[in-house]
């Protein structure tokens, strides 16, 4: 009698095991596609400004410190163009040398190196790409 127990808890196992596996395989691929908003890059991909600085960005260190949408090292681009959205366009000017300089104690007391080898052009360039990032 108690040889015969192992086997049927082994079948039980088993084929529970093999409905969890169907269940599962059913649902990535609709979670793949709800993944990111993407209405807000698309409408920005024309514009020159998001280009430019999106390549810049792109071939610097600072998405080593940063990403659009979630804090790292350094606050999420995103909530940098939402600090700033309503201040006037000096403001490009000021945080174009806050990278180029480097800098701390807006968002904490974690410092951001500075960058000293950008010419002002190029970091008004990627300021000006953030700044579209914003979520309003
Ligand atoms: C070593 C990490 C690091 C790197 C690399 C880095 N940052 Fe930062 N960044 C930070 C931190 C930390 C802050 C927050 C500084 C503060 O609180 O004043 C910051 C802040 C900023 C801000 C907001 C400044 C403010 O005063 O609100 C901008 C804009 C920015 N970074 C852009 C960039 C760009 C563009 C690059 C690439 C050229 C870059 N960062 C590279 C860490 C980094």
């Amino acid at each position: 009698m108690k040889k015969l127990i192992l086997p049927i808890a082994m079948i039980c196992l088993l084929a529970s095991c093999g409905g969890g596996d169907k269940e599962k395989k059913d649902t990535p691929a609709t979670d793949t596609k709800t993944d990111k908003p993407a209405e807000p890059t698309a409408d920005l991909s024309s514009n020159p400004d998001y280009q430019k600085g999106l390549e810049l960005i792109g071939g610097s260190d600072c998405l080593t410190c940063h990403k659009i949408e979630e804090k790292l090292t350094g606050p999420s681009y995103r909530e940098v163009a939402d600090k700033y959205a309503a201040m006037p366009d000096t403001i490009v000017t000021h945080l174009a040398n806050k990278i180029i300089h480097g800098g701390t104690g807006v968002w904490g007391q974690t410092p951001m190196t500075a960058h000293a080898g950008l010419s002002q052009a190029d970091a008004e360039a990627m300021v000006k790409y953030i700044l579209l990032l914003k979520s309003k």
